[in-house]
């Protein structure tokens, strides 16, 4: 079966928000975004499931070291953007869940695509929001 990982976008320097922290940390995501990607194609096993539990558990850091930022800058959008994060984080680890749960495998790799999908867009457009205020 093909899987998707040709067309996952990598992360490229046109979208760095200036912090080289968190544009290393975005680009550890793209990397594990794309393992992902790259093993979704093979079922629902093990290898799937633990590049899974590293991509949730680097989000999780990601967003609260994000947010800390939020609030040393001006940026006015932080309560939306952390509605943002809650949500990507709760169907992260609800779809981790589900692997458990419901056994349905093309669901639960469709779910894993929409989120994939989700957490790249959020990197890419919302993520870029607060370039500006990160300036000094
Ligand atoms: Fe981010
Ligand atoms: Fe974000």
């Amino acid at each position: 079966m093909a899987t998707r990982v040709e067309t996952l976008p990598k992360w490229t320097p046109a979208i760095a928000v200036g912090d080289a922290g968190l544009d290393r940390e975005h680009q550890a995501l793209f990397d594990q975004i794309a393992a992902v990607g790259g093993l979704i194609g093979r079922g629902v096993d093990l290898p799937l499931l633990e590049a899974l539990d590293r991509l949730v558990a680097t989000l999780e850091r990601h967003c609260q070291g994000e947010e800390r930022f939020f609030s040393d800058t001006a940026y006015p959008h932080t309560a939306a953007h952390k509605v943002e994060h809650r949500v990507l984080r709760h169907l992260a680890r609800h779809i981790r869940l589900s692997a458990n749960l419901v056994p349905d495998p093309d669901l639960f790799r469709l779910s894993l695509r929409h989120f994939l999908q989700a957490l790249i867009e959020h990197i890419i457009e919302i993520d870029q929001g607060y370039r500006p205020y990160l300036e000094r």
